[in-house]
């Protein structure tokens, strides 16, 4: 089976969220089957092409394109998937790919997107490599099942290509002006109230990869079902209540081999279930270089985020004064809006020997706290999977969630649970709640062997991609079967 990866990121080449580590890490679970994979991403200037060793290919170079009114030229480079055989392909578009960053709100991020999938299909049509299935990732490309089903179905190199759409986050939809239509190379008779490309009279990326594809997934089993009230769908709604049979919650796995705090460079001491005298140390080195107050005994709370409205830290921000006089230490990193970096900053300026916060984004201290910290906190507003709660897990890390999303799926409350408890979770999003969870957690953290209890639990589960690799396949085989059957009818 031929199956064409389309991202807007992928480890390790460029990354703003799990999004990347899923585009870097599905395809290799995936090559365990008869599957040949090729990944597209587009060639940001801050993709490090040495590195990787990136090379141009010789026949696709200055490929015009043209979107409405603009004309645009992309070459093709490509080079492997680092210690793999898979092939990663890069559309060359300096004009559109050389930016400060990943993600714009330039004029022309509408267009970035839209000449990223063109060029997608073209360079299939170049290669004349025809995918069993192309699988788009959020709204970056979520264009590409409506142009294989309407502009590109004169070419038969895709008649037998199904299409999958994968919802990461569906608050992220791609909304432009209506005129956006006409850079796509749609008319005016494509939108409508209602119809595929229209969204409260805007044009949204998403809703069509939602009507388009033959198959829509997205992260979680609970995300699958929240995502289809007005609640969480924000607009969507609608449409996936239309197209539920076609809608599979399937929960993202993590790369063991990149996280695993028994083979894991990036900390200062491994440590497994077997022997946990590793994670103490890391904590120490943590506390230590960090110019923390070292005391075991005082309950570090790690936080590793974009710092975004929906990862919930409102409602830390209104408990956190009486989360330090009830003496916990806190070590945070994250990236994102100004007005979290500023609590986040004043709060370190006045708790320096508890709180330390690092504004950035940074691997290494990511894995650092994973290891280091007692407790890992993720009040998401929202939260479609999330990895960092599965991360901190199996890193003995116990998480303290928002029970919403993947974070319902994913982690068990001490008091619902008992036995098979493996961290600490509340329901509404309220800061009470949450207060209370994080008490729960120092209640249990003062009791060394029931703490335990929940270390090796966490540490125990099972998070590779496995069961959920099994599912995308049987995903694509269903898919290429009901194509092959309508095929044999025609
Ligand atoms: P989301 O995709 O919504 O940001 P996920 O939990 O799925 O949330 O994935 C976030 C990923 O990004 C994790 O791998 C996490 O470790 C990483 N990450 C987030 N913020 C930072 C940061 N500031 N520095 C380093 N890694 C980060
Ligand atoms: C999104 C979601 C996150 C999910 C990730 C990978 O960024 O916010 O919950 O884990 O995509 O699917």
């Amino acid at each position: 089976m031929k199956i064409c990866f389309v991202a807007s990121e992928c480890v390790p080449f460029a990354k703003t969220g799990g999004l990347a580590d899923v585009a870097g890490s599905l395809p290799i679970a995936l090559s365990k089957y008869d599957v040949e994979i090729k990944i597209f991403l587009p060639l940001y200037s801050v993709i490090n092409r040495d590195k990787y060793d990136i090379k141009e290919i010789d026949n696709i170079k200055n490929v015009p394109v043209k979107l409405g009114e603009n004309e645009y030229e992309f070459g093709l480079c490509t080079c492997k998937l680092p210690r793999t055989d898979i092939d990663v392909y890069f559309v060359d578009c300096p004009n559109l790919f050389s930016r400060e960053k990943i993600y714009t709100n330039d004029e022309d991020e509408d267009e970035r997107f839209i000449l990223f999938q063109n060029a997608v299909i073209i360079s299939l049509q170049y290669l004349q490599w025809a995918p069993d299935v192309i699988h788009c990732n959020d709204w970056q490309s979520a264009l590409i099942p409506a142009y294989i089903k309407t502009s590109y179905s004169w070419d038969n190199l895709f008649s037998k290509t199904a299409c999958v759409q994968t919802i990461h986050n569906i608050v992220y939809q791609g909304l432009f002006e209506a005129d956006t239509l006409l850079k796509a190379n749609f008319t005016k008779k494509d939108f409508y109230v209602g119809g595929p490309f229209e969204m409260n009279k805007l044009f949204c990326f998403l809703k069509a990869g939602i009507f388009y594809s033959e198959k829509i997934t997205t992260v979680s089993p609970t995300y699958a079902e929240e995502i289809k009230t007005p609640e969480f769908g924000t607009g969507l709604e609608g449409i996936l209540q239309i197209r539920s049979e076609n809608l599979t919650g399937i929960l993202n796995g993590i790369d063991t081999n990149i996280w695993n705090p028994l083979t894991d460079k990036l900390i200062p001491y491994n440590y497994s279930a077997e022997n946990l005298e590793g994670k103490k140390l890391n904590k120490l080195e943590l506390l230590k270089s960090l110019n923390l107050k070292v005391d075991e005994s005082i309950p570090l709370i790690g936080i590793v985020s974009r710092f975004a409205w929906q990862k919930g830290f409102e409602l830390l921000q209104e408990i956190f004064e009486k989360l330090i006089a009830e003496n916990f230490q806190f070590v945070i990193l994250g990236e994102g809006e100004e007005k979290y970096v500023e609590f986040f900053e004043e709060i370190m300026l006045k708790y320096r020997s508890n709180v330390f916060v690092y504004n950035g984004y940074n691997n290494e201290l990511a894995h650092k706290i994973t290891a280091g910290s007692d407790m890992f906190l993720m009040p998401s507003k929202y939260e479609p999977c999330g990895l960092n709660q599965m991360y901190s897990l199996n890193y003995g890390t116990l998480p303290i969630v928002r029970k919403t999303g993947g974070l319902a799926d994913t982690v068990r409350d001490f008091l619902e649970y008992e036995e098979n408890a493996n961290g600490f979770s509340f329901d509404e999003f309220d800061s009470l709640e949450l207060f209370l969870a994080i008490m729960r957690a120092k209640k249990l953290f003062m009791n060394k062997s029931e703490w335990k209890r929940l270390m090796l639990k966490g540490m125990g589960e099972d998070f590779s991609w496995g069961k959920s690799c099994e599912n995308y396949f049987q995903v694509y085989q269903e898919e290429c079967r009901a194509l092959n059957a309508k095929d044999a009818k025609l």
